[in-house]
């Protein structure tokens, strides 16, 4: 990196809601030079671009992580504006739950292909376009290591990912890459109004605080769910110089939930 102190050039999936949104808006008060952030969601990322004017130089891509002929675009104009990335954010995900006997193939598809597709395809472009000493984040989940009835294809997504991390870690060690999984349990963002359980809960609760510190009564020692900030400021700390000599690991952040 030429400036060890500031994130660089980041490049960012899923940037428009939840963890991605909070680790944009982390690392542009952190000084980044540039953000690529990445969603298929126009109007979250528009907003975003609105709220970091006059920040870091920006660049919003409206994309399906999946999608692999759009990446060739981005790749393009990244390496057309910056001439390469200092630091990429794996972190696009969508979760839908159902037992196994249940679980179409469709559903397990949806899953696989945004959630494990979608991420190679992020971490292939890091790969190609990450200067030497750059660094890259895995956003994969507590659900990587831990069995949870209905979790097949989150679960198999996440746990997939997480060995993507480590063989890409390896590969990217000789050019002073380093690449790292973050495994976050329960964190109260918008991905948990796309299940139906959830909407219950709230309306049994009263609100989305209360239904997050019900479900993380249940089962996450600690008691509490993290805040996306919480989240984002790891990130910041796997992509900085502090975590120099820290690759191919795999941070949980699950308030003890996979004790
Ligand atoms: N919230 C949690 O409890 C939790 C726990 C563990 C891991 N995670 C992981 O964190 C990551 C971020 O999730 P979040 O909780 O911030 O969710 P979120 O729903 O708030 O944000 C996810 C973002 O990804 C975008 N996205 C989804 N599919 C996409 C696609 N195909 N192409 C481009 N963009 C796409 C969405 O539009 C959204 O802006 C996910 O990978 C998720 O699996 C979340």
């Amino acid at each position: 990196m030429s400036d060890p102190s500031s994130p660089g050039v980041v490049l960012i999936t899923g940037a428009a809601s939840g963890i991605g949104l909070a680790t944009a808006r982390r690392l542009a008060a952190d000084g980044a030079r540039a953000l690529i952030l990445l969603d298929r969601d126009e109007a979250g990322l528009q907003a975003l671009g609105d709220e970091l004017d006059g920040g870091p130089a920006l660049f919003l891509c409206r994309q399906d992580v999946a999608d692999e002929t759009e990446w060739e675009g981005v790749e393009h104009g990244i390496r057309h504006h910056w001439q390469g990335l200092d630091a990429v954010v794996v972190n696009a995900g969508i979760s839908e739950a159902g037992p196994i006997a249940d679980l179409s193939l469709a559903a397990w598809r949806r899953v696989l292909s945004v959630n494990l597709d979608g991420a190679f395809l992020t971490l292939r472009a890091g790969m190609r376009l990450l200067r030497d000493g750059g660094a890259a984040v895995v956003v994969s989940s507590a659900s990587a290591i831990k069995a949870e009835p209905g979790t097949a294809a989150y679960g198999a997504s996440k746990a997939a990912l997480l060995q993507l991390a480590r063989v890409a870690a390896k590969e990217a060690a000789p050019r002073g890459i380093r690449v790292n999984a973050i495994l976050p349990g329960g964190v109260e963002t918008p991905i948990w109004r796309t299940m139906p359980f959830f909407a219950d809960l709230v309306a049994e609760t009263g609100s989305e605080q209360a239904a997050f510190a019900r479900m993380a009564g249940f089962a996450t020692p600690l008691g509490h769910y993290a805040r996306p900030d919480e989240i984002a400021g790891q990130i910041a700390f796997l992509l900085s110089n502090a975590a120099r000599s820290i690759t191919g690991a795999a941070l949980t952040v699950d308030g003890g939930y996979t004790l």
